[in-house]
């Protein structure tokens, strides 16, 4: 009869490592993550610099860049975790939603290192991952573990999506409500170039917003009916475009002649009425599901006022909601997020094949 020996080695349980690529839009990303926790490395060639006089993000312009960062930042990734092929369990890649000329540079660099290292594929949805960036919270990442009160609401907030989902397992965030025209973080880049301000608008409007009077200018909150989880963003930047250029769009653009404490209170009144729509419907949409945690991830999420504010409402929430926010450094682009999904994906053997396409909407 065998025995089973008390002195054995304690069993070694080996760590499962995703290689993250993302290349939706304008930063190329890689990253490993040791059981979709534990960040090994996370490198992002932004390309703001090359964008910025054009005020906004230049399809053609984005995917050359990606094309020449791709396999650097990869390798970056892969030297700065200490890794090399062998050690790596699969490659996840962002394959929608996005530019499809950026994205398909992704894509297609995961596909030829799944091909050539024989690893597993798997593909992830950029809006997703922002979400699971929320899991990375700082709070959470000490204590190794995710303590998410189910069901959840989460919020994506970035350049080109704000959506409201039901979240109830990383691999199935179902949509409750999306944007019916501007995204919230393309109307923070549209307002700050009305106000002539530097790109990426987001941060700038948030920069100058903190010496003004957020009160100074009632900008409308559009909140499309009373049980709509849709936003609308576009009316919000066209109340600031007329009070700065007039009603009829024929007067002179008053931005040249303003003073800074103007332009400040013109930021601070459009955060405000922003930062207001984004944690009205997020508390709709917890009522409504009787959620027990908020989710915030995406670009826009960096912001502190929107930050602050959703804070104040789960504190008061009666009872109280949980709030789990990323990290500043995963809010905008990155690969983590997407390496970190990819572990769920993987434990659940949701791969991907060779067929896989990049695509715009998702
Ligand atoms: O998630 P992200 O990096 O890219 C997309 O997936 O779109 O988000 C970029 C967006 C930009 O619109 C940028 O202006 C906005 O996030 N953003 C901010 C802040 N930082 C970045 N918006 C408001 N406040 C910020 N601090
Ligand atoms: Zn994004």
């Amino acid at each position: 009869m065998a025995l089973l020996s008390l002195t054995s080695a304690p069993v070694q349980i080996k760590a499962i490592n995703i290689l993250g690529i993302e290349t939706s839009c304008d930063e190329t990303a890689a990253a490993v993550v040791a059981d979709g926790r534990i960040v090994k490395s996370s490198i992002v060639a932004s390309q703001t610099k090359l964008h910025e006089k054009y005020g906004g993000v230049v399809p053609e312009i984005a995917s050359r860049a990606h094309i020449e960062k791709i396999y650097p930042v990869i390798a970056k990734a892969m030297e700065q975790a200490g890794v090399s092929k062998d050690d790596i369990d699969a490659i996840a890649v962002a394959n929608q939603p996005g530019l499809t000329i950026a994205l398909i540079v992704g894509v297609t660099a995961a596909k030829t290192l799944s091909l050539a290292w024989g690893k597993p594929l798997i593909a992830i949805n950029h809006l997703h991952a922002h979400l699971q960036s929320a899991m990375l919270s700082e709070e959470d990442l000490q204590h190794r573990q995710v303590s998410c009160g189910l069901p959840a609401v989460a919020l994506v907030v970035s350049g080109g999506h704000t959506c409201l989902y039901d979240y109830h397992s990383p691999l199935e965030p179902k949509l409750l409500g999306s944007t019916i025209d501007d995204a919230a973080g393309e109307a923070f880049d549209k307002v700050a170039n009305i106000l002539k301000l530097p790109y990426p608008g987001g941060p700038s409007i948030e920069k100058t917003a903190k010496n003004g009077n957020p009160n100074a200018i009632k900008f409308p909150r559009s909140m499309l009916g009373r049980d709509s989880l849709d936003f609308s963003f576009s009316g919000i930047k066209t109340a600031v475009l007329y009070y700065c250029r007039g009603q009829d769009m024929k007067g002179e653009d008053k931005v040249d002649s303003m003073s800074e404490q103007e332009i400040a209170d013109i930021a601070a009144s459009f955060q405000a009425a922003v930062v207001d729509v984004l944690v009205k419907k997020t508390q709709r949409a917890a009522k409504k599901i009787g959620a027990k945690t908020i989710l915030l991830g995406g670009g826009v999420a960096a912001n502190n006022e929107l930050r602050e504010s959703l804070q104040k409402m789960c504190d008061t929430a009666k009872p109280p909601l949980k709030l789990l926010v990323a990290p500043k450094k995963y809010c905008t682009d990155n690969a983590v997020m997407v390496a970190s999904l990819g572990y769920h994906k993987f434990k659940a053997k949701l791969f991907a094949d060779l067929t896989l396409e990049p695509k715009a909407t998702g």
